[in-house]
């Protein structure tokens, strides 16, 4: 099969259904044009952390850089789900550089915590994985939406205090695992802590993940060329998350989603690749770039992403 031949007239189509692209069977189709060669690339040397790698997805990305030799750091916020977990990425792998730090995404603090006691003096890649859809309104201590402090302003604080770490490692990459739920959504800022409308955990979920692939063209500009940046989304994959969540979609959807290494597959795929391979800044899906709106109402302007990077760094000095 020629690996860079367009995609054919019936891939588009079942692209265009989302349900045959997005399940298990949309992963097998794409992956018949993956390049063997990529899944050799080794990562010994490099420093990994992954945030909510205890489960699902961050599990798998975890795993999946560890059996490429990667030293893998496992942000974790619960201490005996976490040590479960590096037991069997250690065993999985057979790799004992897996390392276990305990951090909340949603909590400040934690993150200040966690960046002053990391040992590594250099970072060569960062996934912002953790995250979870909330069908209640909570605030963080600091008054934060929940969903928006751990998908959003949380990844943005540790950018900011991992980044001069990230520019002192070798071609060092940063990656956002986003959502196809961020597709509904345009950027909105007016009303982030939901006191002015009923709460919508599947809005609020999709609107920050909206934020966060808007970020990613943001931290790009910013952190070049030392850092390259790339928000990517898994398509819907079996995992806790999505059980607890969306119990009526996964009983509906079960025996079509993707297994969590399926859904991991684009995140290590962006860690490992050429760097030449992946212009910075852009959005993925199944190792390919992907558009990042799918409806005109949702496109945002200049002046809207200025506004989110004040508001994110507004929101992170105040408690500094
Ligand atoms: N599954 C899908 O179909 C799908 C589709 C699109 C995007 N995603 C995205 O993929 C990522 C992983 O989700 P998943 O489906 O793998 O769900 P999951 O199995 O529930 O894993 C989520 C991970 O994030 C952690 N987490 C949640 N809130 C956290 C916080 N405040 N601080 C630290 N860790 C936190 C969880 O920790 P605990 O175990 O302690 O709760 C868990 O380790 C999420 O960002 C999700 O939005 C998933």
């Amino acid at each position: 099969m020629d690996l860079n031949a367009p995609p054919s007239l019936l891939d588009r189509l079942l692209d265009r259904s989302v349900y045959f692209s997005f399940d298990a069977s949309g992963y097998r189709r794409h992956a018949q044009k993956f390049d063997p060669a990529d899944d050799q690339i080794q990562l010994e040397d490099q420093v990994w952390l992954v945030t909510g790698a205890n489960s699902g997805i961050g599990r798998a990305t975890a795993l999946g850089l560890a059996r490429r030799s990667a030293t893998v750091v496992l942000v974790c916020r619960d201490e005996a789900r976490g040590s479960a977990a590096r037991a069997e990425i250690q065993r999985l792998s057979g790799h004992p550089n897996v390392q276990l730090e305990i951090a909340d995404l949603s909590s400040p603090g934690s993150l200040r915590a966690l960046a002053e006691r990391l040992p590594h003096p250099e970072i060569n890649g960062l996934v912002h994985n953790a995250g979870a859809l909330s069908d209640t309104r909570q605030l963080t201590p600091e008054g934060n939406e929940l969903t928006w402090a751990t998908h959003v302003l949380g990844p943005f604080l540790l950018t900011k205090l991992l980044s001069p770490r990230l520019k002192a490692g070798v071609a060092s990459r940063l990656i956002f695992v986003s959502s196809g739920g961020m597709y509904t959504q345009r950027i909105d800022l007016s009303d982030l802590d939901w006191s002015q409308r009923p709460f919508d955990g599947t809005v609020a979920y999709a609107h920050a993940k909206r934020a966060q692939v808007i970020l990613t063209k943001e931290w790009a500009q910013r952190l070049a060329p030392a850092v390259s940046v790339s928000a990517m989304h898994p398509g819907w994959v079996d995992t806790p998350g999505v059980e607890k969540a969306l119990p009526r979609f996964y009983r509906f959807t079960r025996g079509r989603l993707r297994t969590p290494e399926q859904g991991a597959d684009t995140v290590v795929w962006l860690a490992a690749a050429p760097r030449e391979r992946i212009p910075t800044g852009r959005f993925w899906f199944d190792r390919r770039p992907a558009p990042e709106h799918l409806l005109e109402r949702t496109k945002e302007h200049q002046e809207d992403r200025d506004r989110l990077w004040r508001h994110c760094e507004a929101a992170v000095a105040v408690n500094e």
